[in-house]
């Protein structure tokens, strides 16, 4: 009946039937979508291990943040703090072998840089160490390893980075959230952006935009909007990653914009660290309002989905970068 249809029907009148479908397909796998996303996420109340452990790594990366700023605030964080000292002993009651967790021994390496950066200033900590219990306590005091905490990025190694292997490129990109005081020009980032323009995308058919901002009167509003770079000083430039989702046909295509979107800012990534500009990915992951007044402050247009930006500057001569411990492949290896 459907091929008799499809014969015997005008061509226009079988095309808006599949598009009256395919919004319906769109509707249902979203919300499929939808679901499936809430049943998964780490809700705050949840005692599933994953769970605690994925609000013990943003925490973490909380605490690395702080210790990497230029202008070192002492005493910095005290509502984290108080969040993983709850979590903690929680994640140490669900995983008998939490010695050998990863993600106990990142964060509670990170809290043992915090700890002697304090002491090595005479800071008192007492407040500090009153949040965590005893056994808490004497594992952050034993930790010292890299496991966590900070590390030194010094301008003077990324001179050669255009001739570094592959494997070294990678091993050595950081991101970076402090920059050298000299601006950054558009044409200095171009090339980074042709050599991102190699970066694979489903048929060819290449829906990233890319927006470069060096207005120094609209950086500090991008910066307000995006918010997760609060307490550093506003980058020479920003760049915003878009999907043109007028390059897509169908229902099912409607994540692939930000998949060939997210693969063309990892390029973008390693092409700015080859040409020795410094970067930070930066999440475009807001509330309505927020991307309403950025797509306006911007001119970001309707058929565009927001992927994610990158903040770009030239290295200052010595930084401090979180470790951002990275689990090992053979953890997240299945062999099927
Ligand atoms: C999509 C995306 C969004 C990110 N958003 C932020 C952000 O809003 N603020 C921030 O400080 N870092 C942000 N980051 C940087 C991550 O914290 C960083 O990549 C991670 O800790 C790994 O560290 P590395 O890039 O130094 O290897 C983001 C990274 C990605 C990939």
């Amino acid at each position: 009946m459907k091929e008799i249809l499809k014969k015997t029907l005008p061509v226009n009148m079988v095309n808006h039937i599949s598009v009256v479908k395919t919004y319906f397909r769109l509707r249902k796998e979203t919300i499929l979508q939808m679901k499936r996303f809430a049943r998964s996420y780490a809700k705050r109340t949840s005692c599933k291990k994953e769970h605690i452990e994925t609000h013990i790594i943003f925490l973490t990366h909380q605490i690395e943040k702080g210790l990497s700023h230029r202008n070192f605030r002492y005493g910095f964080g005290m509502k984290v703090i108080k969040q993983l000292a709850v979590l903690l002993p929680k994640l140490r009651q669900i995983d008998e072998e939490y010695s050998d967790n990863e993600v106990y021994r990142m964060a509670i390496a990170a809290l043992h840089h915090y700890k002697t950066k304090h002491e090595d200033e005479h800071f008192d900590l007492s407040n500090v160490q009153s949040c965590f219990d005893e056994q808490t306590w004497h594992d952050i005091s034993k930790e010292d390893s890299n496991y966590g905490g900070v590390l030194t990025i010094e301008a003077k190694d990324k001179t050669k980075n255009a001739s570094l292997t592959f494997p070294k490129l990678m091993e050595n990109r950081h991101s970076i959230r402090e920059f050298a005081d000299e601006q950054v020009t558009a044409e200095e980032i171009i090339p980074a952006i042709e050599m991102a323009m190699r970066t694979p995308s489903v048929c060819n058919r290449q829906p990233t935009r890319v927006r470069i901002i060096t207005d120094q009167a609209i950086l500090p509003k991008v910066m307000k909007l995006q918010g997760g770079m609060n307490g550093y000083p506003i980058p020479p430039a920003m760049i915003l990653v878009t999907a043109d989702n007028q390059a897509f046909m169908d229902s099912i295509e409607r994540n692939e914009g930000f998949v060939d979107g997210g693969l063309f800012s990892m390029s973008l990534l390693l092409a700015l660290e080859s040409i020795g500009l410094a970067a930070c990915p930066l999440n475009t992951m807001m509330t309505i309002d927020r991307e309403n007044e950025t797509r306006h402050l911007l001119g970001v247009p309707d058929n565009e989905f927001l992927v994610m930006y990158i903040a770009v500057g030239h290295f200052s001569e010595k930084i401090l970068a979180p470790i951002s411990y990275r689990f090992k492949a053979k953890d997240i290896i299945s062999i099927i």
